[in-house]
C-alpha cells in the first residue's frame, strides 16, 4: 500500500452535535499522522462502538474534537513515525483516545502506546470486539482489585461477581473464559432475570472478595448485597459509594470507580491470553457502514450480546 495511492477522503461517521445522539454518514479529507507525537496512519477494517460513547461529548470535556465515533479499531498500519515498534502492513488493533477522532472511517489515526498486533486466530470483526472490553477487564482485575495477575497467590480461594458479564463483547460470564493460573474462569453463571441478586448475596456461602460492575444503578445497589468484609467493589459505570444501601452493615470495602486508559501494553498480553485460546471476544453483530442507523438501533436496545462491529471491507473494494 503506497501513500500516494491512498484516497483523498473517506467515509466517516460523524455526531455532528454533542448533546444529539444522532449520527451521519459523511465524506471527510484522509487523516494525516503527527509523526512527532507517535501518531500512524491505519487502513481500517473494522471498528467497534461502545453502548455509551455518544452520550459522553455532552460532558464538554472535548470542546472543538470533531466527533468521530468507534474508539476500538482493527486494521493494517499504513505509515508509521520513525522508530515506532510497528511496520506497515502489520495486523494491529488498538483502543484509541476519546480525546481523538475515533476510527468509524477508512482510515484512522492511532498512537504507538495504543497499539498492539492483532491475535492470529480472530477475524477483523472478532478482533475489533477486543480493546475495550478486555481492557477494561484487565485494569479492573490486575489494576485495580489490587490482587495483582492470575500467577499471584493472592487470588487463591478468591470469589468474584461481575454483573453484567453477557454486554459488551468480553464474555466474562462464560465458562470457557479461563485465565491462565489459579484456576480461574466463571464457576457460576447467574441470570438476573430469575435470581434477585441482593437476596442472592445475604447468603454467607454466596459473599465475594471482588465485584466488578458493568450495570451501575439498582444493579449496583444489589450487587453490595454479596460483599463480605474486606473486599472489593469496583463500578465501571459510577462510583459505588453512591449506591451503597444505608442498611448494608459490610465492612473495611473499597470501592472504586474507573475509566480504563488505553494501553498497547494491556492489549499485548491479552493478545497472547486470546491466541492461547484462553479468552475470546463475542461478536453480536457485523454491519456495513451505510447500515449504521440499524447498528445504532441495535446497540441502544440495550439487548446486546457482545458486540455491535462495523466492517469497513464490507460494500467496498479491499
Ligand atoms: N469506565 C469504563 O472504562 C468503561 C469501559 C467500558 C464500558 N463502560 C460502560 O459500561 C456500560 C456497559 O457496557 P457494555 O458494553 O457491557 O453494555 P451493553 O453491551 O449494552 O450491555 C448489555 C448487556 O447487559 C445485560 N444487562 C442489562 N441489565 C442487567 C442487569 N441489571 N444485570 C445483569 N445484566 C444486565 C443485558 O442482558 P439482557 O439482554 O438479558 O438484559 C445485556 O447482555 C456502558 O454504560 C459503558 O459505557 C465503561
Amino acid at each position: 500500500m503506497s501513500i500516494n495511492t491512498l484516497p483523498s477522503t473517506v467515509r466517516a461517521l460523524l455526531q455532528a452535535d454533542p448533546t444529539s445522539k444522532t449520527i451521519t454518514l459523511v465524506e471527510r479529507p484522509l487523516p494525516i499522522p503527527n509523526f512527532d507525537k507517535g501518531e500512524h496512519l491505519i487502513r481500517v477494517y473494522a471498528a467497534a462502538p461502545c453502548a455509551g460513547e455518544r452520550l459522553w461529548p455532552s460532558f464538554g470535556d472535548i470542546p472543538g474534537k470533531e466527533i468521530i465515533t468507534c474508539d476500538d479499531v482493527a486494521g493494517v498500519v499504513v505509515s508509521t513515525p520513525e522508530g515506532s515498534p510497528f511496520k506497515v502492513r502489520d495486523e494491529v488493533y488498538a483502543r484509541t483516545s476519546y480525546y481523538r477522532p475515533g476510527c468509524a472511517r477508512d482510515y484512522a489515526i492511532v498512537t504507538t502506546d495504543e497499539l498492539a498486533g492483532r491475535p492470529c486466530n480472530l477475524s477483523w470483526a472478532e478482533s475489533s470486539a477486543v480493546p475495550l472490553a478486555a481492557e477494561t477487564a484487565w485494569q479492573a482485575l490486575f489494576k485495580h482489585a489490587g490482587v495483582g495477575n492470575f500467577d499471584s497467590p493472592n487470588w487463591k480461594g478468591k470469589r468474584i461477581l461481575v454483573t453484567g458479564a453477557s454486554g459488551g463483547g468480553w464474555d466474562l460470564g462464560r465458562p470457557d473464559c479461563k485465565s491462565n493460573g489459579g484456576g480461574s474462569g466463571a464457576k457460576q453463571v447467574l441470570n438476573y432475570h430469575s435470581i434477585k441478586i441482593a437476596e442472592w448475596g445475604q447468603n454467607p456461602l454466596n459473599k465475594v472478595d471482588v465485584i466488578v460492575d458493568c450495570v451501575g444503578g439498582q444493579s449496583l445497589e444489589d450487587a453490595w448485597w454479596c460483599l463480605r468484609d474486606n473486599s472489593v467493589i469496583i463500578s465501571i459505570n459510577q462510583p459505588p459509594e453512591d449506591r451503597r444501601p444505608v442498611r448494608c452493615e459490610v465492612s473495611d470495602v473499597r470501592a472504586i470507580f474507573f475509566i480504563m486508559d488505553p494501553s498497547g501494553a494491556d492489549l499485548a498480553e491479552i493478545t497472547k491470553l486470546v491466541e492461547k485460546g484462553k479468552c475470546r471476544p463475542i461478536v453480536d453483530s457485523v454491519w456495513p457502514l451505510e447500515q449504521f442507523q440499524n447498528a445504532y438501533e441495535r446497540l441502544d436496545s440495550g439487548r446486546v450480546r457482545g458486540k455491535i462491529i462495523f466492517d469497513l471491507l464490507l460494500n467496498t473494494q479491499k
